[in-house]
């Protein structure tokens, strides 16, 4: 039987990218909006290359009603992945309009134009972020939810938003993936994490530093209440990531309604644990000193994955060995990203 055509917004950017490739694998044939703010089109011909297949791109604005309208008009959608948006902090605490704007009208767009077409089901990016400052490690999807900066509110505005049309028109199948921390890349290396300027994210932070970029890493806090007093976070290879999306969509065909699951290994590392793993896996020291926490960091991040698998039927497969290697095997087959 044919598989649905599946719309990804933001298809060309990090976990989209990986995410087209799983589709395509699965046998998905996919288009793609993404008016590459913050990625490249060659992200998409490699994907093609990968799989030896083809997808559509539109680079299009999804703020744009018309010209999203006219993709839909075009291709009969049978569900939409949503990926399309800003995610830095720091960024989003001096432009909050400009954050609220792409992410969350962006969104309001995007799901008039769903209405519009008759698609019902969409599985969205969200976040671990939503579940705040105060939550207990592990985090289960239950758990009350708050924001502290406004990237990490348009993500509890948009999952809300999402909920309410759940609740208005139950034909309606919206799944919330709440992602810990995506890294590594394909092992091929041809399709990676590649940040505009110098990254906020550690992996590819460490990454640029074993490639001469930048020259030392800065552990941002060692008086944490954890085990070496480093942060620690639940850090996922981005295949695992995408291969729970495929599972989502294949799990969204019998859903009623909404559904929330995190995306996580369940297991924490540590800020020092992750450079000592980079460093034996792909024998190169990393240069860092200490300094004081960031503002905004909690000490620990991970995920209660057992919704995730019992309900989606998805575990993660890959370690932090193949995250740290496939990371820097990308990094070192593209030291200037897809430039
Ligand atoms: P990314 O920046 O690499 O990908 C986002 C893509 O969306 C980019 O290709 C960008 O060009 C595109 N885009 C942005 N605004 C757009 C618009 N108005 N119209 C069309 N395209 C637009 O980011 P990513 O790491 O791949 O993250 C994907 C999604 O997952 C984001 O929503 C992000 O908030 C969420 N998320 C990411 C992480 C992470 O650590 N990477 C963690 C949790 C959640
Ligand atoms: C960041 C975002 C969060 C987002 C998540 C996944 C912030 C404040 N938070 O969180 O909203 O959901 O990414 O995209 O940006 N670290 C260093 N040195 C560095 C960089 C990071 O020591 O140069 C430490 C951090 O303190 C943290 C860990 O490494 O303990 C991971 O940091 P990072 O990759 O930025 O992810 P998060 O902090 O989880």
């Amino acid at each position: 039987m044919m598989k649905p055509l599946i719309l990804v917004t933001g298809g060309a950017g990090y976990v989209g990218s990986h995410t087209c490739l799983s589709l395509l694998e699965a046998g998905y044939p996919v288009v793609v909006v993404d008016n590459l703010s913050n990625s490249k089109a060659e992200s998409l011909r490699r994907v093609e290359k990968l799989s030896a297949k083809k997808l559509f791109f539109y680079p299009v604005d999804i703020c744009d009603p018309e010209a999203l309208k006219k993709v839909f008009m075009l291709h009969s959608v049978g569900a939409v992945i949503h990926f399309a948006g800003f995610k830095a902090v720091g960024e989003s605490v001096e432009k909050p309009l400009e954050y609220y704007h792409n992410n969350v009208y962006g969104t309001m767009v995007l799901l008039e134009c769903m209405r519009e077409a008759g698609v019902r089901t969409i599985i969205f990016s969200s976040s671990a972020t939503v579940y705040g400052m105060t939550e207990k490690v592990p985090f289960r999807e239950d758990a009350p939810t708050s924001a502290t900066n406004p990237y990490g509110r348009s993500k509890l505005f948009i999952e809300h938003i999402l909920l309410d049309l759940c609740v208005a028109d139950p034909s309606w199948r919206v799944t919330l993936l709440r992602y810990f921390n995506p890294v590594g890349a394909h092992p091929s290396g041809e399709i990676g994490e590649d940040p505009r300027g110098i990254p906020n994210n550690l992996m590819p932070f460490v990454c640029q530093v074993a490639v001469g970029r930048l020259k030392e890493l800065q552990v941002f806090g060692n008086d944490y209440p954890t085990p070496d007093g480093t942060g620690v976070r639940d850090y996922i290879h981005v295949l695992d990531l995408a291969e729970g999306h495929v599972k989502a969509l294949e799990a969204a065909e019998t859903q009623q309604g909404a559904a929330i699951y995190n995306l996580g290994t369940g297991r924490g590392h540590s800020v020092l644990e992750l450079i000592r793993a980079f460093e034996k896996a792909n024998g190169i020291k990393i240069p860092y000193s200490i300094s004081g926490r960031r503002p905004g960091d909690i000490a620990a991040s991970y995920a209660d994955v057992q919704k995730a698998e019992k309900c989606l039927n998805w575990k993660t497969q890959r370690t932090l060995e193949d995250m740290v290697r496939d990371a820097w095997n990308w990094q070192k087959k593209n030291p200037e990203g897809y430039a």
